[in-house]
């Protein structure tokens, strides 16, 4: 089995927490704190009460009830950037560099796997980099419209990450009942150095 050192398994379970948290903030972006569903709702609430209130004063209100909570997508997406940077670092080591060494000698579902890793990090490196340009666009001296189309292509990337959690996390699961027992807690309990 597989050992990993202290220094990857705690970058690991640090990633693991900051893109599941950063997938939290999207999907409350997207259901309970949407501001389309709930500026709706404050102008239904407020009709009742006989307060008219135009659509775009809603949205307003709604957007400000969202901004506390997208503040975590940024400050979480501070933590991305510098994990990123901490993952380069360990492809200097053993543990960082293992999986992606000796590939001739893999089966074929092996190689797989390792090229999905290769690609998550490409897909996160890339959610870090954009991120980093829409939030900053006007210090870094860009149009509007470039920072949104940055979004945009943000936003399709999502789609992949949020495709990758549930399978490696699935994959591990039957990996850990089929074959590679032990896989888990390999990811748990370090190695003593590297
Ligand atoms: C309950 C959740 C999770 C479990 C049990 C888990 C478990 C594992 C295990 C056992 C490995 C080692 C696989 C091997 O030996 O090749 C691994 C690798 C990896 N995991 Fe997770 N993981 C979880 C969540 C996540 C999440 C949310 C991410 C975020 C994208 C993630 C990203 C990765 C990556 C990129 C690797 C490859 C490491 C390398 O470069 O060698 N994992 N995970
Ligand atoms: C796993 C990593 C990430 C995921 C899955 C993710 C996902 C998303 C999604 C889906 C949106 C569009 C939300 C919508 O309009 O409905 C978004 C917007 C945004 N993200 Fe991320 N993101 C990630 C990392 C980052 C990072 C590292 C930053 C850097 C600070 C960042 C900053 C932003 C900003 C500034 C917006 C635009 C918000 C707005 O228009 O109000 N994101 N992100």
């Amino acid at each position: 089995m597989k050992k990993w050192s202290l220094n990857f398994i705690i970058w690991h379970w640090l990633h693991a927490l900051v893109v599941s948290a950063l997938l939290g903030t999207v999907f409350l972006r997207k259901t309970f704190l949407s501001w389309r569903s709930n500026s709706e709702l404050i102008i239904n609430k407020l009709s009742d009460m006989d307060i008219e209130i135009t659509t775009q004063q809603a949205k307003v209100v709604a957007k400000s009830i969202r901004t506390p909570m997208w503040e975590w997508h940024i400050l979480l997406g501070y933590a991305l950037a510098f994990l990123v940077i901490w993952r380069i670092m360990l492809f200097f080591t053993d543990s960082g560099k293992q999986n992606y060494q000796n590939l001739k000698s893999e089966s074929i579902h092996k190689k797989a796997v390792k090229l999905g890793y290769i690609g998550i990090y490409t897909a996160i490196a890339f959610m870090a980099v954009s991120g980093m340009i829409i939030h900053f666009y006007e210090l870094l001296g860009l149009a509007k419209d470039t920072a949104h189309s940055v979004k945009e292509l943000h936003e399709l990337v999502y789609n992949l990450i949020l495709f990758f959690v549930p399978l490696h996390v699935i994959g591990v699961f039957i990996a850990e009942n089929r074959d590679e027992k032990g896989i888990v807690s390999s990811m748990i309990s370090a190695k003593k150095k590297d």
